[in-house]
C-alpha cells in the first residue's frame, strides 16, 4: 500500500533521528496541523537507544552558564531586525530602557513561538528586566495593530500584505489595546512600535557589541547561566537551551 504524504514525512523523519544516537520525539506543539495530534505517535523502534534527555548534537553547545548574548548567538535566528530597532530607538533619543526592550520586543519570534509572541517574550525576560520593559515587550504586538497618528504610527502597510486587507484583531486583542492605551506606560510600549522597522536594510550590520553597555545595566543576568538560575522563566531557557528533551 502506498504511503500518505505524512506517513512519508514521518518516515523520513524516523530515518533522521536514527542518525542520532538519542531518539528524538518533537513536542507537541512542534507538529501540530502538520500531524493530527490526537493520533498515537509512530513507534520508535528503539534498538537500544536511550531518548533525547539533554544536549542534541545537531545544535552548537551552549556555554555552562549562557548569558542572554550567548541565546542571541546559538540559539536565536537572524537578529538585524531587532539590533537594528535597537539602534534605531537609540538614534531617536530614547531612554535606556526603551533601546532594551526594543532589542528584545521579538525573541519569542526568533528562538521561541511565535504566535502571541509579545506575552511569550515577556514572560521570558520578566525576571530579569525592570517590569516596565516587560510590560512594553508583552503589549507591543497588540499596539502594533492599531494607529497613533499623535506618535506618527500609521498601521502598517506589510500588515496588509500579510494578514490581508480585511484582517480585524480578534475581542480579545480589541480589549488589550483598550487597556493599553489607559496604563501608564502606554508610551514606552508605543514607542517599541515606532522604532520597529518593519523593511529593515539588509546590508547594514548592527552587532551585539553596539549594546553590551545598555544590557549590562538593564539586563540581570543570573550567575548560574540563563536556564539554571531558579527564576519563574528559567525552564523556557533550558526548553531554548535543549528544544528536543523527552521530559
Ligand atoms: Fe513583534
Ligand atoms: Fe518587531
Amino acid at each position: 500500500m502506498a504511503m500518505t504524504s505524512l506517513e512519508r514525512a514521518e518516515a523520513a523523519e524516523h530515518a533522521m533521528s536514527q542518525e542520532l544516537d538519542r531518539i528524538v520525539v518533537k513536542s507537541v506543539i512542534y507538529t501540530s496541523g502538520d500531524r493530527d495530534p490526537r493520533q498515537p505517535l509512530p513507534p520508535q523502534q528503539s534498538q537500544g537507544k536511550l531518548y533525547m534527555m539533554g544536549h542534541d548534537s545537531r545544535l552548537p553547545r551552549m556555554p555552562e552558564k549562557p548569558t542572554l548574548f550567548d541565546f542571541f548567538k546559538y540559539r536565536f535566528g537572524p537578529s538585524a531586525h531587532v539590533l537594528q530597532s535597537a539602534r534605531l530607538a537609540r538614534k531617536n533619543g530614547v531612554n535606556e530602557k526603551i533601546v532594551l526592550a526594543c532589542l528584545l520586543h521579538d525573541i519569542s519570534v526568533m528562538g521561541f513561538i511565535r504566535g502571541d509572541h509579545g506575552y511569550w517574550g515577556a514572560q521570558l525576560v520578566e525576571p530579569y528586566v525592570d517590569e516596565e520593559v516587560s510590560w512594553a515587550i508583552r503589549h507591543h504586538q497588540v499596539l502594533r495593530f492599531f494607529a497613533d497618528e499623535s506618535y506618527g504610527y500609521k498601521y502598517p502597510d506589510s500588515y496588509i500584505r500579510l494578514f490581508g486587507a480585511d484582517y480585524v484583531p480578534e475581542p480579545h486583542i480589541q480589549e488589550a489595546y483598550r487597556r493599553a492605551r489607559e496604563h501608564k506606560w502606554y508610551e514606552t510600549c508605543r514607542l517599541i512600535t515606532v522604532n520597529d522597522l518593519y523593511a529593515f536594510d539588509p546590508n547594514v550590520k548592527v552587532g551585539l557589541e553596539e549594546f553590551t553597555d545598555v544590557v549590562g545595566r538593564h539586563f540581570r543576568q543570573p550567575k548560574e547561566g540563563l536556564g539554571f538560575d531558579q527564576s519563574p522563566s528559567a525552564h523556557m531557557w533550558r526548553t531554548i537551551n535543549h528544544p528536543t528533551k523527552y521530559l
